[in-house]
């Protein structure tokens, strides 16, 4: 394999009011349709696209400096390169010095490559959907997209990764998943994820759940003080450690499975 999986940095992260990473999310439209994907990616799913509103709201909530990540995903994110690029060249333009990430399954290699080589700062990298990637799980990419992307990763190391293998209980979830039995799929601890902002203007505690509407995950909206975001993401991640992971480890459950069919028997992380 010539892709490497990337070690995962430090979460929840917050200096001086602004997260270490932030996850921006324009929907759920996708040119595949995964039959585990945790958003229901599909070609008639939603997009919306950034626009500068959005972008102004990111700079507000995330470090600025080398230490700050952003991270494209979706959906697919090369359906709509175009937007991706100017909003990657706007952040920049805005000073935004860290990390760029764009999670993609790598089928429009060409135009991955191109989002890549766009951000003037040269710091945006792709991570590759492990499924489609290697074919376990989920039809192979084109195997010419693979060797642009092999090729180009020769060239350039780590400018594009590989996803990790594992699989949760999220969105189509771990039922319909084909792939190999051995995949990772039932730990009782969430791995305390950056939370999203979507396009519709809210902000969401997990990218994983992004598509599941409970109040348990609502952080607030775009215009709602970057302090109050944060806030309410300190907020989540203490409900995590303090009702989710309990009540998972009590009754034995998958943690995204408690997300996902148990929150009605949970209080919010605003009612604690
Ligand atoms: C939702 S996809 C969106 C970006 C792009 N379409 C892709 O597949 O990489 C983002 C990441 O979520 C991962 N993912 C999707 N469903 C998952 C699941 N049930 N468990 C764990 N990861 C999942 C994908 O493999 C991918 O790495
Ligand atoms: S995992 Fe990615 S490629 Fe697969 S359906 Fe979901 S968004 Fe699309
Ligand atoms: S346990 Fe819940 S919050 Fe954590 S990753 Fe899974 S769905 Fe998201």
């Amino acid at each position: 394999m010539v892709f490497k999986e990337r070690t995962s940095r430090s979460k929840g992260v917050i200096e001086n009011g602004r997260l270490m990473e932030l996850h921006l999310y324009p929907g759920n439209q996708c040119n595949r349709e995964c039959d585990f994907c945790t958003v229901f990616g599909a070609p008639k799913g939603w997009y919306t696209e950034y626009t500068a509103e959005h972008l102004d709201a990111t700079l507000r909530t995330v470090m600025l400096h080398e230490q700050g990540a952003i991270k494209f995903y979706g959906g697919e994110p090369t359906l709509n390169h175009e937007n991706v690029m100017w909003a990657i060249a706007y952040i920049r333009e805005q000073g935004f010095q860290g990390a760029i990430v764009i999670y993609s399954n790598g089928i429009q290699a060409e135009r991955l490559l191109a989002i890549l080589a766009s951000d003037p700062l040269g710091k945006t990298t792709a991570s590759l959907n492990y499924s489609i990637a290697t074919g376990d799980g989920a039809p192979q990419m084109p195997l010419s997209s693979l060797r642009k992307l092999e090729d180009h990763e020769r060239a350039n190391p780590g400018a594009i990764a590989i996803g990790h293998a594992d699989i949760v209980d999220s969105g189509r979830g771990v039922d319909p998943f084909t792939g190999e039995v051995t995949r990772p799929k039932d730990a009782h601890r969430c791995p305390h994820c950056y939370p999203v902002l979507k396009t519709d203007g809210t902000f969401h505690a997990c990218p994983f759940a992004v598509e599941n509407d409970a109040p348990h995950f609502q952080l607030g909206r775009l215009d709602d003080p970057p302090a109050a975001i944060t806030q309410n993401f300190e907020r989540f991640l203490h409900w995590l450690d303090t009702v989710h992971e309990p009540y998972a480890t009590q009754h034995d459950l998958p943690a995204c499975t408690v997300c996902w069919k148990h929150l009605h028997e949970l209080p919010t992380p605003a009612s604690k």
